[in-house]
């Protein structure tokens, strides 16, 4: 008993539609970013947003967060507070939505350049992007989620980044976080056997220096521990018979990302 569920056809509907929301809202507040926006201001978008559509923000007091989503800025690895901080020229931003809609959850992710960011900064992001579209690119009935893991760990590292441990991709549903979990390392051949029906995430988390770090006394800052830059990007996916449906995909290219 993995605990997995498989979700029916009616299921990944209700599922698709807080996907479409969440990628919507992700959208429209990626395109605030620029230097000097705060990270509160991006905050106040979204929960209203989220609330004109009907939906719920699932961060605000899941585990006692106290926003409706996260931002994690440069060094933050994931699970920023929004908050006074001004965004600065050349900084890279991960906005990280979760909407409830109609009891389902839908989670998606992605980093934003504030202006224009360093070669090497964009290089990071290129990466991780890769490293979510390679991961995805794994997903069909039969492939198992080592296969999932052992991509993104392979792109990542041959370009001389590093992987987070600490934080995994997850199932999905009714439930925010369900399991399996999903690595973003791993082996190939090894792990959960997909089956048409499983929900999850994918969201890797990449870091230019080494994977390790800690949290802040805020209890959710996750900073990298060497200080140097992290990216992430997270799409809600399902298996399907012919392959992979990812339930959060964009309908009209990100602004101010990849
Ligand atoms: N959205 C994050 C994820 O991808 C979880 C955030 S938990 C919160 O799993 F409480 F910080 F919102
Ligand atoms: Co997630
Ligand atoms: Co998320």
């Amino acid at each position: 008993m993995s605990g997995v569920s498989i979700k029916s056809r009616d299921q990944i509907e209700q599922l698709r539609r807080a996907c479409r929301l969440a990628a919507q809202t992700l959208q429209q507040a990626g395109a605030l970013v620029r230097p000097g926006i705060t990270t509160e201001e991006i905050n106040t978008f979204v929960h209203e947003y989220t609330i004109e559509h009907g939906a719920v923000p699932a961060p605000l007091g899941y585990r006692g967060f106290p926003k409706s989503v996260c931002t994690s800025v440069n060094e933050v690895v994931c699970h920023g507070i929004p908050g006074p901080r001004a965004l600065e020229e050349g900084d890279i931003i991960n906005i990280d939505v979760t909407s409830i809609l109609d009891g389902w959850h839908g989670d998606v992710s992605a980093t934003f350049f504030v202006g224009d960011p360093s070669p090497e900064t964009r290089r990071l992001v290129e990466i991780t992007k890769k490293c979510l579209d390679l991961g995805i690119a794994e997903v069909k009935q039969g492939a198992r989620l080592g296969d999932v893991g052992a991509a993104i760990q392979e792109y990542a590292e041959s370009h001389g980044c590093s992987v987070v441990r600490d934080f995994v991709g997850h199932g999905i549903g009714r439930k925010f976080h369900e399991p399996p979990q999903v690595a973003h390392f791993g082996n190939r051949d090894r792990g959960l056997r997909l089956k048409k029906g499983m929900t999850f995430t994918i969201e890797p988390m990449i870091n230019l220096g080494d994977w390790r770090l800690h949290t802040l006394e805020d209890g959710w800052t996750a900073v990298t521990n060497d200080a140097m830059l992290s990216a992430q990007f997270e799409h809600t996916v399902a298996v399907t018979d012919s392959g992979v449906e990812v339930l959060t995909r964009f309908d009209a290219p990100l602004p101010n990302s990849l």
